[in-house]
């Protein structure tokens, strides 16, 4: 196998080939005055398996992997990675009339097999043909927790849409988990806390698939913290971290982790093994 690294993506492709003991291809890539973009494989492609490892968190990024893959047209087969895809969130018609971004652009991709990385709703994999793969994190987060020396966390899911990620995480971390519930006290009132523990006292990791705007968790965490949590750690797999995000984190949280599905300085800990093991 031969892997080809898109701008998004370029230290995960090379960690993934250093894992496979694959040769990582070289590429060009340029942006023209008028925005449009240009990739190039510059090394041949002959008759063998590419992986094209090109996460999408901008617009420019969806363009790069198409072209991406169609100059890998020559290769027997063609893998696409995209360890982080956007639009993911836009998951199902909620007007009439609207577009169902992810299928439209899951329906652009071209490859053979096409693997993603926690994605926001297992629905969007239907929208590639062939359907794509969901690779899962939430043990590489938990391995990460066991050896970061926080003393007897609670992970917890800012919501019940990550009480799957919290429970997978707390499984491989040894610890235990819990997630945010609002409860209505009166008309005006509302509380939210941890569903079952309390966090008073306890050292927290809120865990999240996604940190766009990083209002969830800011919100989240000061709560917590209102709740007499200990320290108060942040780790997710797509760290988005749009506009002011990190700021708004960093007043709340002792430290913010994701994993490398987007390239920030915030990437400790990289999806490579999970997707090595994928492609084996
Ligand atoms: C929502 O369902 C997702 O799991 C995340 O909680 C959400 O996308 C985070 O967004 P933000 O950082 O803008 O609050």
């Amino acid at each position: 196998m031969k892997v080809v690294g898109g701008p998004a993506s370029g230290l995960l492709a090379s960690r993934l080939a250093e894992h496979m003991n694959a040769e990582l291809l070289q590429c060009e890539f340029k942006e023209f005055p008028d925005g449009e973009v240009y990739a190039r494989v510059v090394d041949e492609i002959t008759d063998e398996h590419v992986a094209v490892v090109q996460s999408t968190p901008t617009n420019t990024d969806i363009i790069y992997l198409l072209q991406l893959l169609d100059a890998c047209q020559a290769a027997k087969k063609i893998t696409a990675v995209i360890p982080y895809f956007g639009y993911a969130r836009q998951d199902k018609q909620f007007q009439p009339g609207e577009a169902l971004s992810s299928r439209a652009i899951a329906r652009a991709i071209r490859a053979d097999e096409t693997y993603v990385i926690n994605i926001h709703n297992d629905n969007v994999l239907g929208y590639f043909t062939p359907p794509a793969a969901n690779l899962d994190a939430a043990p590489l987060i938990g391995e990460y927790i066991k050896t970061a020396g926080i003393d007897n966390p609670i992970i917890i899911g800012p919501d019940g849409g990550a009480e799957e990620l919290a429970e997978k995480v707390a499984e491989k971390a040894d610890a235990e988990y819990d997630v945010l519930e609002k409860t209505r006290i009166s008309s005006e009132e509302v509380e939210i806390k941890p569903k079952k523990l309390s966090a008073n006292n306890r050292n927290i990791v809120i865990v999240d698939d996604i940190i766009s705007t990083g209002g969830t968790i800011a919100e989240s965490a000061a709560l917590l913290r209102e709740q007499g949590a200990n320290e108060v750690y942040v780790m997710c797999v797509h760290a988005v971290l749009a506009g002011n995000a990190s700021e708004k984190l960093n007043a709340q949280v002792k430290e913010v982790i994701s994993t490398d599905t987007i390239e920030q300085d915030i990437s400790k800990i990289s999806v490579a093994p999970l997707v090595a093991d994928a492609l084996g």
